[in-house]
Parts: structure tokens; C-alpha cells; sequence
């Protein structure tokens, strides 16, 4: 396949709960370079309109310095989206991204996040009542297909299409599927044409050759592709976005000082080492896709086994120096976390 250009397109690091936090996006901009963009996982704002000290663990500007950081709000009342965008502008971001995605239970059943989708009054409402207002921000949104059905996406499209959205980013799921069995880049290519806002995509990026192939499928969007959007694979190869833009893949070495930084410094925000092991071993089931030859999974399998039942720090730390010790690293990430549907 012919390569496609991805220099003028960003390279962002998606939204996730625990695992995108203010300690990894530190770290991995430190030691991989900083990615095009951070999106900050979700913030759900109250009628109270303040962010509390633990929102603001993450929002302050302090916590986001050289980096370029998006936050994200999970809400569906226009009042709440309005003060909380303001106060992100007061706190110096020039976006704002809406969480039109999520899909647990909790956010769903209160017609949130992903649950949104399945009320397009609604969500027409709301987009009428936040672009009614003189914004100092942008707003861009991140969306699923739809809450039930795929077929959603062409009416959710139209809508979009109607607002002054900075960009749309697309997780091609619906619901239902939450993370599992592939992205439906299918649907996404389908209703391509009609999409007049500037596109992110997101989904099953694992590879240099997704990047490129995301890159050149979708390159023809009317209001261009800005972005391709990565999580998960992030997570197991921390430099991925390095290795797009024509620089070294990641060594041991480096793999073994980000597992430490980000170790000490969780067990310095959450002042316990075994709650920050805890932590680590959710980075791990994504990391350890970096390693072990074909030759060497069983044995790869079997050490992840026993690194996931530890609970003694020290033994957790050894078994980690030991895993990287032992098992190839490779240039790019095995797809492990897949679930089928
Ligand atoms: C643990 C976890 C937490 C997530 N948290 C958020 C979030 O806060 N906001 C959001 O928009 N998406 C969230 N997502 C979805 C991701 O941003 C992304 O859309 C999804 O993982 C698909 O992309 P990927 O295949 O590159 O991981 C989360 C996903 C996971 C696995």
C-alpha cells in the first residue's frame, strides 16, 4: 500500500478514564514526545457551577503544561455545558469537547454520553441553546454511531452538520458493541461525503499501517480529516506517534523508565504504593502486547498470569523487570485487548 501523508494530520491521544490521566500525559510527552494532543478524560459538571479540587487535579492548567490538553464534559443539561465551558476558557483552553460516547449503564440510563444519541430532540435542543451563546471556546464533540443501531449515524450526521462544530470525532461503535469486536470503519467510509465538519477518527488503531490506511480512507471527508485519534494501542506502545513521525520505535529501556515513572509517581498522588501496583497492572494488560515473539507467548501468558495475581509490591516490580528482561519487544503491538461481539 502506497503510504499516506500524515504530516498535516494530528496524532491525539484519546480520553481515558484512569489511564489518560495528568500522571501518564507528564510522562509520555517526558519520554515519547508529546502527542499532537491530549483529550482529557470526561468531567461531568453539576448545577454547582465550580470544578471540584479533584477535577481540578486534572484541569488545571499547571497539569497540563507543554502539552496541548482538550478537556471533555459528560452532560446533557445546555446550563451546566455553558459555566463549565466558560470556566475552562478562564482557564486558558481554546477547546472543549463533548463526551457523546460514553457507554456505561449509569451515564446511559441518565440519557448521557452515548445515551444522548437516542434523543436527537434533545441533543438538537441543546446544540440550539450552547451555539445561541457568544462561546469564547470551541466546541468539537466525540460521538459513537448511535445508541442502537448504526443506521443512527446518517440523522446524527445531519444534525452535527447543522452546528458550528470545531470538529467531529468519530469512534465508529454504537452502544451496545461498548468496546468490543471491531470499529466500524465500514459505516464511518459509507456516510464519508456528507460529514462538513472537520473529522477525527478513532477506533482499532493499532498499527503504523492502521495510521496510514485510517489516513488514506478517510482523507476525503468534505471538511478534511484533521486527526486520528488513538487509546488503547497507545497504551501498549507508547510510541506509536513517535514512530508516524519517522523516529525510533521504543526500547526496554524506555519502557522500563515509563513503567517507573508512572509507578512512583501514582504511589505519590495516591500516597499508596499498592493502590498505584493496582494501577499499573491496568497499564500492563496493554503492554504486555508489546512483548513475546510467537515463539515466546505461552510463556509470555503465563508470566502475565502471575504479574496480574501478585499483591506484594516488591515481587510485582521484579516480576515486571523480569518480563522485560525475558521477552522480545516488538516494533508493533499484538491486538489482545480484543473481545469479539
Ligand atoms: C478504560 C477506558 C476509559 C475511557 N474513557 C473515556 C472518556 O473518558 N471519554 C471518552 O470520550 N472516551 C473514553 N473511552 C473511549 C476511548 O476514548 C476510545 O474512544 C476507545 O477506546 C476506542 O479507541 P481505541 O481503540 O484507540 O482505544 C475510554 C475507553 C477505555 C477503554
Amino acid at each position: 500500500m502506497p503510504q499516506a501523508d500524515l504530516t498535516n494530520l494530528e496524532l491525539t491521544v484519546a480520553p481515558m478514564e484512569g489511564l489518560t490521566t495528568v500522571v501518564f500525559r507528564k510522562i509520555h510527552a517526558e519520554i515519547f514526545g508529546p502527542a499532537d494532543r491530549y483529550y482529557l478524560p470526561f468531567v461531568t459538571p453539576t448545577i454547582e457551577p465550580k470544578f471540584t479540587e479533584r477535577q481540578m487535579r486534572e484541569l488545571s492548567p499547571k497539569a497540563n503544561i507543554g502539552i496541548k490538553a482538550i478537556p471533555q464534559l459528560l452532560t446533557r443539561r445546555a446550563e451546566d455545558f455553558l459555566w463549565a465551558a466558560q470556566a475552562l476558557s478562564d482557564l486558558g483552553y481554546e477547546e472543549v469537547n463533548l463526551n457523546l460516547g460514553c457507554p456505561a449503564g449509569t451515564v446511559v440510563a441518565k440519557a448521557k454520553g452515548a445515551g444522548f444519541l437516542g434523543d436527537p430532540i434533545g441533543l438538537r435542543e441543546f446544540f440550539e441553546r450552547i451555539f445561541a451563546k457568544e462561546l469564547p471556546i470551541n466546541v468539537s464533540v466525540k460521538t459513537r454511531l448511535g445508541l442502537k443501531n448504526p443506521e443512527e449515524f446518517a440523522g446524527l450526521v445531519e444534525l452535527y452538520n447543522l452546528y458550528p462544530i470545531s470538529r467531529l470525532i468519530v469512534h465508529p461503535r454504537i452502544r451496545s458493541d461498548f468496546y468490543k469486536g471491531d470499529a466500524r470503519r465500514d459505516v464511518l467510509l459509507a456516510e464519508l461525503a456528507n460529514i462538513k465538519l472537520p473529522l477525527g477518527c478513532n477506533g482499532d488503531i493499532i498499527t503504523l499501517e492502521n495510521l496510514n490506511s485510517c489516513a488514506q480512507d478517510f482523507s476525503s471527508a468534505p471538511g478534511g480529516l484533521v486527526e486520528l485519534m488513538v487509546g488503547r494501542a497507545l497504551m501498549a506502545d507508547p510510541a506509536l506517534f513517535r514512530k508516524a513521525r519517522g523516529k525510533a520505535p521504543a526500547g526496554k529501556d524506555e519502557i522500563l523508565a515509563f513503567h517507573n515513572a508512572l509507578f512512583d509517581a501514582y504511589a505519590a498522588l495516591f500516597e499508596s504504593r499498592k493502590n498505584a501496583m493496582m494501577r499499573m497492572k491496568e497499564y500492563w494488560f496493554f503492554q504486555l502486547n508489546l512483548f513475546g515473539s510467537n515463539d515466546e507467548i505461552s510463556a509470555l501468558q503465563k508470566s502475565a498470569k502471575e504479574l496480574f495475581r501478585i499483591r506484594e509490591i516488591g515481587e510485582f516490580q521484579s516480576s515486571v523487570c523480569k518480563i522485560i528482561d525475558t521477552f522480545s519487544l516488538l516494533t508493533e503491538p499484538r491486538y489482545g485487548w480484543r473481545k469479539p461481539l
